[in-house]
């Protein structure tokens, strides 16, 4: 039996995961802040799938949240097959508008964890010969798009670069970038979005059965849903001022208010 480490497993994408990879028999590792909801989400998968679920509470915009995750990935004796780094969030505002604290945070969580657990769980993979990870980062990271695009950009970059210096380890990388996903994620932030039309949103569990089936494939980057591809071939033939225009004009009427 393989076990997944999930991080943001509560919520959203990340507990389409953690119901995916249950359904498909891994053991799970729920990485999040809220114990007392992981504590639930665990009981309810190894009562449906009868799997061993895991939880680890973790703040991964703080050092001990971090550090603590990257243990278990280094666990020899109870080695991670499968690493999610899935949790994140959006800050309300634009530029100059989000407290410079916040800006940090999403770079702590967005990047240097991504960073250091990817380095940690690729690490212990490289010397079984075998393992994946999944980086979750977003279309945003294709439009000039504040703190949260350049962070997702970042992960983008990161995982694709990284996956090319692992080839033939046994250790594949992917960059996962969703478009729209009916999550906590815009409620959190803050963001209105009754106005975005009703075909832009994804389906959470649709969107992981596809993230592992690219996966699988050896994609290093996997941008799902036939709508999406779509639009980011228009995003890769529209001029970069006129995208930044689009996007924050998009921004205003979508965004955080
Ligand atoms: N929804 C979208 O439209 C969309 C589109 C593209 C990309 N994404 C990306 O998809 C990922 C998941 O987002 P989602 O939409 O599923 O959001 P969500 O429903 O708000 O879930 C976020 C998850 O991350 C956890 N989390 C947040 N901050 C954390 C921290 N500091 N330490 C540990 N866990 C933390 C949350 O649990 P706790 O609060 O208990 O910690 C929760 O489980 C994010 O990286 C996001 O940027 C989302």
């Amino acid at each position: 039996m393989t076990t997944a480490l999930i991080t943001g497993a509560t919520a959203g994408i990340g507990a389409a995961f953690a119901r995916r990879l249950g359904s498909q028999g891994h053991n799970l590792v729920l990485v999040a802040r809220d114990t007392e909801r992981l504590q639930r989400q665990a009981t309810e998968l190894h009562d449906r799938h009868g799997i061993e679920a895991e939880v680890l509470t973790a703040d991964l915009a703080t050092e001990e949240g971090i550090a603590a995750v990257e243990r278990r990935l280094v666990d020899r004796r109870e080695p991670v097959d499968l690493l999610v780094n899935n949790a994140g969030f959006g800050n309300k505002g634009r530029y100059l508008e989000v407290p410079m604290a916040d800006e940090l945070t999403m770079l702590k969580v967005h990047c240097e964890a991504v960073l250091r657990l990817t380095s940690a769980a690729a690490e212990s993979m490289r010397e079984r010969g075998r393992g994946g990870v999944v980086n979750v980062a977003s279309v945003a990271a294709f439009v000039p798009r504040g703190t949260y695009g350049a962070s997702k950009a970042w992960v983008v970059q990161f995982t694709q670069g990284a996956a090319r210096d692992l080839a033939g380890s046994g250790v594949r990388l992917m960059a996962l970038c969703p478009g729209l996903v009916r999550t906590e994620f815009h409620q959190r932030a803050g963001m209105g979005m009754d106005n975005v039309p009703g075909w832009m949103w994804l389906d959470a569990d649709k969107l992981a059965e596809e993230a592992l089936a690219d996966l699988a494939r050896g994609k290093t980057l996997s941008v799902p849903d036939t709508r999406y591809k779509v639009l980011m071939g228009v995003v890769k033939l529209t001029p970069r001022a006129l995208l930044g225009g689009i996007t924050s004009r998009t921004g205003r009427k979508y965004g955080p208010r």
